[in-house]
């Protein structure tokens, strides 16, 4: 995710689009940049790093202008650095171009326009817009008509905001996926990724919708569709708050994040998951593919819940992928000398790519010799620069401390990458297809789960006021036992423990009594008897059983005081599923319990300390 800011008015445009990325900081801050138009040309500044560093680089006065936009990054293509910050220009300097969203054709379009004698500046998608605009803008019908056939040729997410020194004091704006509303002031219009960054100038806003787009000027405003259609828009009244419309709406960051994992696992999917051509494709596993497939072991590092996703993980290279995986706590891993031997293949898991004891664990394996690899949210991160290759999760910055998205987005990353070894070896016994399909269809499987929140919401009622949690899971729901535990510990301040479901007999089944809430997981798959033999246990000691069961399960009705229900998936799939309504116990027990949801007591997002 990206912040956009536009400006057409009578005011000076540069102090107005830097408020307003700031307000869009959550969305992205890797880099940000501004371009004004001024005395007929197209003026640019960018910075890497917040938007403090383009405000503080602006020189007093220098940037004068009353038509601009500005941009503060999420990176997804091409690491984060001024050269990749937008604005975008064209060869001659004179069409910019901001965009929030991925162009998955990017490849074969920006191959074509060099072909044609464009020089490409930086790695991103985006400045592809800047070109092809200029060369459809070539062979004339003015800026609208070049805009308009270019995102026709666009496979792929935007939300744009274009300015020409061609077409002086206009803005086109346009939507594909990735939001965009435009603001009524007093003469003047402003734009941006969502209404906090306009709030403060206007609540007369329009949302634009998928495949419009509208041209801006002071004189007016026209909004048509891509296919040259005019289209009246209604202009509605914000009645949001400025804090709640940075969280979308929702009362905290944690709960937009969950909800957004549709969304999320669509992205870590988009572009990879090629079900029709039966491939999956991980360009940034490329140069390190052969060694990946051949690996004599396979060695997952990550801590808290990114070490959760590595023993998820274990599950799927090895049965499915047929490799030997090892998970290891990095902070462990870093100390105990560890022995790498040749064809040892090292993924270093982490959300922010900061992780003080990841980062050292994966140095210390890459000078014993090991292969080091990457499943990283932040792009450009201290880890990701120092593996060998990698898959970027796509999840979008991750606010809330306790660890959501990011986690069934490393899910999602592991799935692909243990699809594409275990089809490059020939193992894979089950349909290929069916797997694909069935990871495709994931997205709206979770948005199903997401339908069940008020349930949820009820049941964390009745149990706010426990003192203790046990969570049971078997195979690679234990991982999601052990994550849930997390997930309410870090939020909530109750003790709760994840545990092997089987594992329970040999000590923690002494715990058990009538006050003792018991989540477990127990999807209908081979081992779902086993798992019923432990619920009855459970249920013998009297203790209060949260089960999470499949859809088309009559039986667990009758041992389990609650129920939660998720569809089926194919089983390595499941902890993606499963994960989600611990996510949600564990949030509205902590909001019923008063605690600060989103930056817990004593924790930080990245622990960049030893
Ligand atoms: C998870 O909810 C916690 N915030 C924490 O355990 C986190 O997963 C851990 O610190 C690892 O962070 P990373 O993924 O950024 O490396």
């Amino acid at each position: 995710m990206c912040g956009i800011v536009g400006y057409v008015g009578s005011r000076e445009a540069a102090p107005i689009i830097v408020e307003g990325l700031k307000r869009l900081e959550y969305r992205g801050y890797d880099s940000a940049g501004l371009a004004v138009q001024r005395g007929g040309r197209i003026v640019t500044l960018k910075k890497v790093g917040k938007v403090s560093h383009l405000e503080s680089a602006l020189p007093a006065g220098a940037i004068t202008g009353s038509v601009g936009m500005g941009h503060t990054r999420w990176a997804t293509h091409g690491e984060p650095s001024e050269v990749n910050a937008h604005p975008h220009l064209d060869c001659s300097g004179s069409i910019a171009v901001i965009h929030n969203g991925v162009i998955e054709n990017y490849s074969s379009l920006k191959k074509k326009l060099i072909a044609g004698g464009h020089q490409f500046l930086s790695e991103t998608d985006t400045e592809v817009l800047s070109h092809l605009i200029e060369e459809l803008h070539k062979a004339g019908g003015g800026l609208e008509q070049a805009v308009r056939k270019a995102l026709h040729q666009v496979k792929g997410t935007y939300g744009i905001v274009v300015m020409s020194s061609h077409e002086p004091r206009k803005l086109i704006v346009a939507r594909k996926g990735s939001p965009l509303v435009i603001g009524f002031g007093e003469g003047e219009y402003l734009i941006a990724s969502d209404p906090s960054a306009l709030i403060r100038h206007t609540r007369k806003v329009t949302y634009m919708e998928d495949g419009e787009y509208a041209v801006i000027s002071a004189e007016g405003i026209s909004t048509k569709t891509l296919d040259d259609v005019t289209i009246q828009k209604s202009v509605e009244e914000l009645s949001f708050e400025l804090d709640q419309i940075e969280r979308g709406g929702f009362e905290h960051f944690m709960l937009k994040e969950i909800h957004e994992q549709p969304e999320t696992i669509r992205n870590a999917l988009r572009g990879r998951l090629q079900v029709e051509e039966g491939e999956v494709k991980l360009g940034g596993l490329e140069q390190m593919r052969e060694k990946l497939i051949s690996a004599r072991r396979i060695i997952l590092l990550g801590c808290g819940t990114s070490w959760h996703a590595g023993l998820v993980g274990e599950y799927m290279l090895e049965q499915i992928a047929g490799i030997p995986t090892e998970v290891e706590y990095a902070s462990e891993f870093r100390y105990r000398s560890p022995v790498i031997q040749q064809g040892d293949v090292v993924i270093a898991i982490s959300q922010s790519g900061e992780t003080a004891d990841t980062l050292a664990a994966l140095r210390e394996a890459k000078a014993k010799g090991a292969t080091v690899l990457g499943i990283v949210n932040v792009v450009g991160s201290t880890i990701a620069r120092e593996t060998q290759g990698g898959v970027y999760i796509h999840a979008g910055p991750e606010i809330g401390v306790a660890s959501t998205k990011a986690f069934t987005s490393q899910l999602t990353v592991l799935a692909l990458v243990t699809l594409m070894v275990a089809r490059a070896k020939g193992l894979l016994h089950v349909d290929y297809k069916l797997l694909m399909k069935e990871l495709d269809a994931l997205p709206e499987k979770v948005g199903k789960v997401l339908d069940g929140a008020a349930r949820i919401r009820e049941i964390a009622g009745e149990l706010k006021n426990a003192r203790n949690f046990l969570y049971l899971g078997r195979g690679a729901n234990f991982p999601v036992a052990l994550e849930g535990a997390l997930k309410l510990k870090e939020i909530s301040y109750i003790h709760a423990e994840g545990y092997p479901a089987a594992e329970m007999k040999h000590g923690p089944i002494a715990l058990i009594d009538e006050h003792m809430p018991v989540v477990c997981i127990v999807p209908k798959d081979a081992i779902y008897e086993k798992v019923m033999s432990n619920v009855q246990e459970v249920k013998a000691r009297r203790g209060r059983i949260l089960a999470v069961a499949n859809e088309d399960d009559d039986d667990i009705g009758h041992l389990a005081e609650f129920v939660i229900r998720v569809p089926r998936t194919f089983g390595f799939f499941g902890p993606i599923l499963n994960v989600i309504p611990l996510q949600l116990l564990a949030y509205y027990i902590a909001v019923a319990r008063g605690t600060n949801v989103d930056q817990p007591r004593n924790l930080a997002k990245s622990v960049t300390v030893e």
